[in-house]
């Protein structure tokens, strides 16, 4: 694999786009020619400034093998530059055409029951096909000759989604890629057979010839060989996009790449992902009907400011209001789609762009709502909030290249993610991102900006790690989550972590072996709770809560009960505990309290450790701040249906309208949103 490369300075796209970039997914091959100039002005109109390109049109590009069409995409390019946008220029590598799959029926995915995926929508390929892989490098080589030294080319957008809709692939050809990557990994059938434990339900393996992927079996199939297969699925699509990126990167070394993620994608691995993209990307589509999805899509911007490391990353997809792909596709409320693009950039976006620009008069997306509408644009009011939006962003030059700090972090792995979900576990209901979303709810409601880590990372610049579950840990995760407790650190962990090693085998010597001496408890046995369970809970001071979803047994060893169970064959033994370790101190949480009890735990723990806010703001209403090069930008979102008064500690600019502010209360309508320039 190629070694990641600089990743570009401040700001994003560096002297080519010094703006917030703003703009869409642009698809002229779907409109006639004479509705490209009317693209070009309303881009202009909008103060759009950067487009994703030819993100689909491998069939257009590359009508027949070998014989590619250029001309129509020249034509475009050059338009686009001379209207003063940028491309984001995609490797047109998601949707293979129909002559390749025709040509090469082999190249179809399989999933585990031998279904085969046909042509006829997109992303129809096996990720370890030889004849898409070898097409594909074809069709960049031509992109990137081509189009490398074009003046509108400022990015590359690598295929689309990798992983959406065909995360994996079960066919003989990804077999046989399956076999040479356990090969790599375990050198030898013995090691194998150990790493697998292949003892249990006789599975033992004389030869690596032997071995398949999961595929459809009678009951559950060998954990181990599942996360495996979960660990090479994810490689093997990162293979993809590497192959690509190689050949950009040796004809337009000084082009950054990209390719656009998909939140809290379980089936990819984003923190091996994200070493291998000089600018992180995300799409996100909130469902407007759901009253938690701020909340989600502050998480999914946490996540991906997190993934490039603090530095600023691009929202690359959003809708400017209904999608067409859940049952009912809930309108965005007037205000609610520049509200949520003031929130990507917040959470550390330097672009806000959409799923696209032109909506579709034919295809699958022909409902999907787009930048330009199907009605007569100038009437439409999402049509006036993407202009309004795109004028306001260009007064945001100055926060380009300005980071959030901050104190806390969320632990994420995605090793222990999969091995968590495989299924024959005590309960099937504790899942990954629910468990995050209990954690990272109460945080965002009292404005304490939140990271990402790895649990192997350096946790040292933070004061509060918090650990939603981590069932699997290896022992250098383990041990450096040790040693932020033992110098100073305040640590919160859920049950059910530490469980499991690297191999998904049982860390002998009672639950949680990594971490008994930390939290000073040992865990004697699980009590998972059904859906209509629940446990009551009694804290030190009297107060009284609930817990869901799961109780333990626990027995103190060094450890205070924080709470005790009050309910239950459980009654009177620890809940929740606190543990001072080193200079530092661990709580443990047997159960998953009720919100509030989450809420009030979070503020001893923040206490603990010194965590402040933001800043203090009521209800609804987000605060984050971003700093860079002297500067101060406090971001203030009112999420509420009415109007709210805010207090600022400090004066400012409003860099949305311009005003001065004093110190005081600052009237922020609904769902308006105020980008202050502190100490101005
Ligand atoms: C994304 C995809 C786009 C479009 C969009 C619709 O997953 O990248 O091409 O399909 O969803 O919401």
């Amino acid at each position: 694999m190629a070694q990641p490369r600089v990743n570009s300075p401040e700001p994003l796209l560096g002297a080519t786009l010094p703006h917030i970039a703003y703009g869409g997914d642009y698809n002229p091959e779907q409109w006639p020619e004479g509705v490209w100039q009317e693209d070009a002005r309303l881009m202009q109109e909008a103060g759009v400034n950067l487009v994703s390109l030819g993100i689909f049109s491998w069939s257009r590009l590359e009508p027949a093998e070998g014989e590619f069409e250029f001309a129509w995409f020249d034509r475009v390019m050059d338009l686009l530059h001379d209207a003063g946008v940028r491309v984001d220029l995609a490797t047109a590598t998601a949707s293979p055409p129909p002559w390749l799959s025709h040509r090469h029926p082999e190249m179809l995915p399989v999933l585990a029951d031998g279904v085969k995926l046909w042509p006829g929508a997109r992303q129809h390929y096996c990720p370890s096909s030889p004849a898409y892989r070898t097409a594909a490098r074809g069709l960049v080589e031509a992109m990137a000759t081509r189009y490398g030294k074009h003046p509108a080319l400022a990015m590359w957008h690598v295929g689309n989604e990798f992983g959406c809709h065909v995360p994996a692939c079960w066919c003989d050809v990804s077999a046989e890629a399956f076999r040479a990557w356990l090969r790599d990994r375990y050198g030898s059938i013995e090691r194998l057979n150990e790493g697998w434990g292949t003892d249990f339900w006789s599975q033992r393996y004389s030869a690596f010839e032997e071995i398949l992927p999961p595929r459809r079996t009678p009951t559950w199939p060998n954990p181990t060989q599942q996360l495996d297969f979960m660990r090479f699925s994810s490689d093997t699509l990162l293979e993809c996009h590497e192959g690509e990126r190689a050949i950009l990167t040796r004809i337009t070394p000084d082009i950054p790449v990209t390719t656009n993620f998909m939140s809290f994608f379980k089936p990819l691995d984003y923190w091996k992902w994200a070493e291998r993209e000089d600018i992180v990307s995300n799409d996100s589509y909130p469902d407007p009907s759901d009253p938690r999805s701020a909340m989600r899509a502050a998480m999914a911007g946490d996540l991906m400011r997190s993934l490039g490391g603090g530095r600023p990353w691009i929202l690359m997809e959003q809708t400017t209001n209904r999608v067409n792909w859940r049952d009912v596709n809930v309108a965005k409320a007037p205000g609610q789609m520049r509200l949520w693009s003031y929130q990507a950039i917040a959470r550390g976006a330097d672009g806000v762009m959409f799923f696209q620009w032109r909506q579709s008069r034919a295809g699958a997306e022909k409902h999907h709502s787009a930048m330009v509408p199907h009605g007569p644009v100038d009437a439409s009011p999402s049509w006036k909030e993407v202009v309004r939006l795109g004028h306001e962003l260009g007064r945001l030059d100055s926060v380009c290249g300005s980071q959030s700090r901050a104190d806390v972090a969320v632990l994420l792995d995605w090793d222990s993610w999969w091995a968590l979900e495989l299924p024959s576990k005590p309960s099937n209901r504790v899942r990954q991102v629910d468990q995050i979303e209990t954690y990272y709810q109460p945080l965002f409601d009292r404005n304490v900006t939140v990271d990402f880590a790895r649990p192997d990372h350096d946790l040292s610049r933070y004061r509060l790690v918090l650990v939603p579950n981590l069932y699997l840990v290896s022992d250098e995760a383990a041990g450096g989550i040790v040693r932020f407790v033992e110098s100073g650190g305040t640590l919160v962990m859920s049950f059910f972590s530490g469980i499991v090693d690297q191999a998904e085998h049982i860390r002998l010597g009672g639950y949680p072996k990594p971490f008994i001496d930390l939290l000073g408890v040992r865990v004697m046995d699980f009590h998972p709770l059904t859906i209509d369970q629940e446990v009551e809970l009694e804290f030190n001071d009297g107060k009284r809560a609930r817990g869901e979803l799961w109780s333990e047994h626990i027995e103190l060893a060094g450890a205070e009960a924080v709470a005790r169970f009050s309910s239950s064959e459980l009654a009177g033994r620890p809940a929740i505990t606190r543990h001072a370790a080193g200079s530092g101190r661990a709580y443990y949480l047997g159960t998953r309290p009720d919100a509030r009890t989450m809420e009030r735990l979070l503020q001893m723990a923040c206490a603990d450790a010194g965590v402040e806010p933001a800043a203090e703001m009521p209800q609804g209403v987000e605060a984050v701040r971003r700093q860079g090069r002297g500067r101060s930008f406090l971001f203030v979102l009112n999420h509420r249906e009415i109007e709210v008064d805010v207090p600022l500690s400090v004066a400012g600019q409003n860099l949305v309208d311009g005003s001065d502010l004093r110190p005081g209360l600052m009237r922020l309508p609904p769902r308006a949103v105020a980008v202050i320039r502190e100490g101005w």
